[in-house]
């Protein structure tokens, strides 16, 4: 970590809040009704101009406030910096539940020093929630600290999951659900993994498992479910990353680790 201007990790988290908060504030102003669409990846992966009009306020904003920090966006946003600080920020998480009218997509904003999540935050427009976190500070839903899912068996667990843009992958995707479902209390598809790792933090979700993730969709959502106490790992001993991204209570992680391990959750990817 270099020095005072990466070293104030209360800050950087309070700069994630301001950033994530005020682009919400953006996507609130701007319905996706309105809104012309595009794809990306495929058909089915879209993008809006709110979402790129949001992430043009954020990298806007840090280019001014901080221009020496680097950015990663979804859209395209991609900086280098001097500082050893990386904003890493998806403009809108659950662009299709944005365009469907869906009211679970979010702003998700996370800094990072020297490639480790330091702060996060996760705002999502329509409820005014936010979901923060700084690094061995706890995690928050607004001023109220949050502590990760109840205590529960396997087999009544309800866990969240998602999906990604290409079919086969989904094919995939769904062969690993179907296989869960009856082993688990039930299963919740809710459209933004940003949201979806908060909503364990949150006890909103016993768990959580996806394959296929961006930086963008995990950065933040990752830290404030740990900072609830969570566990986040990836299968075999491993860290989240691509291949799988697994969060849970402490209880329940042993069990569902097997469980996802057994049936090779992490060798959907194409
Ligand atoms: C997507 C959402 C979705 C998840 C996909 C992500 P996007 O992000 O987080 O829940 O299942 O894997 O790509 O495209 O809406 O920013």
């Amino acid at each position: 970590m270099a020095g005072a201007a990466v070293g104030d990790v209360t800050e950087l988290g309070r700069y994630a809040v301001r950033l994530a908060t005020g682009a919400a504030e953006l996507v609130r102003s701007h319905p996706a009704g309105r809104s012309r669409i595009a794809t990306k990846s495929t058909g089915t992966d879209l993008v809006t101009e709110v979402d790129r009009a949001s992430e043009r306020w954020l990298v806007e904003q840090i280019t001014s406030d901080r221009p020496g920090d680097a950015v990663l966006g979804e859209e395209g946003g991609e900086r280098t910096g001097t500082t050893g600080v990386r904003w890493v920020v998806d403009p809108i998480d659950g662009t299709v539940n944005f365009v469907l009218g869906i009211p679970a997509y979010a702003v998700s904003v996370a800094a990072e020093v020297a490639g480790a999540v330091v702060a996060g935050a996760v705002c999502n427009p329509v409820t005014g929630e936010v979901f923060h976190a700084v690094r061995g500070g706890g995690a928050f839903l607004g001023a109220t600290r949050l502590g990760g899912p109840r205590d529960v068996a396997l087999e009544r667990a309800v866990i969240g999951t998602g999906f990604g843009y290409d079919a086969a992958m989904r094919e995939r995707q769904g062969v690993v659900a179907a296989q869960v479902l009856p082993r688990v209390g039930d299963l919740r598809r809710i459209g933004s993994a940003a949201l979806d790792l908060c909503a364990v933090a949150a006890g909103r979700l016993d768990g959580y498992f996806e394959a296929g993730l961006n930086p963008w969709d995990r950065a933040a959502g990752e830290l404030i479910a740990q900072e609830a106490g969570c566990v986040v790992i990836g299968l075999r001993g491993g860290a989240p990353g691509p291949a799988l991204v697994v969060a849970s209570g402490t209880g329940l992680a042993p069990a569902l680790t097997a469980l996802l391990d057994a049936l090779g959750a992490d060798r959907v990817l194409a």
